[in-house]
């Protein structure tokens, strides 16, 4: 399925990886310059992989038959809607405002900002097909269960696309942004 999707299979540059050297991750939380809205940020990023991993298992739940179809597509309907709205607005501002402000401060990164850019557009196929197919869930576990299983099965590849693709590119981009604003003190 993952082929399915052009999702990003290399590892961001070396080049693009020198200030987290000065900042690894394990040093950010102590850093003066780790302020509430880099935190918020990354809270955000920790809900998209919890909810993400959240649709993933209940899909896993209704396939094996622990879940009710019923109350598997109430949950997928809330949890859905959840993370598509969610990381629509989310990249949308990252890549309108946050990545300029980056970019602005630091343009020794803009390769860097580009190819998260490009996992943006990306994604935002994936996330449409993801869309579509728990629309049709939904509609079908009324009209026809067995149908409703099957493209439940289809649901589940998705949603694996959805939480590789987000664990690659939240970890490039926290990495990529996070040094450039401890080292320029942004979004104090
Ligand atoms: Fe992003
Ligand atoms: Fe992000």
């Amino acid at each position: 399925m993952l082929d399915t999707y052009a999702i990003r299979q290399d590892d961001m540059p070396q080049e693009m990886r020198f200030l987290l050297d000065q900042y690894p991750r394990d040093s950010w939380e102590a850093h003066p310059c780790f302020k509430e809205k880099t935190k918020h940020w990354l809270g955000a990023h920790e809900m998209f992989r919890r909810i993400a991993e959240r649709i993933r298992l209940d899909t896993e739940g209704v396939l094996s038959k622990e879940v009710g179809l019923d109350d598997y597509v109430g949950r997928l309907s809330y949890y859905g809607g959840n993370l598509v709205g969610n990381l629509q607005g989310h990249h949308g501002w990252e890549d309108h405002s946050y990545f300029p402000e980056l970019s602005a401060a630091d343009p020794r990164f803009d390769l860097g900002l580009e190819l998260l850019e490009q996992d943006h557009f990306n994604l935002d196929k994936v996330l449409s097909d993801f869309t579509r197919t728990a629309n049709r869930v939904i509609k079908l576990s009324a009209l026809d269960e067995a149908q409703a299983y099957d493209e439940a099965g289809d649901l589940h590849a998705t949603s694996n696309t959805i939480e590789a693709f987000l664990k690659r590119h939240l970890s490039d981009e926290e990495e990529l942004a996070v040094p450039i604003i401890l080292h320029h003190r942004l979004r104090g």
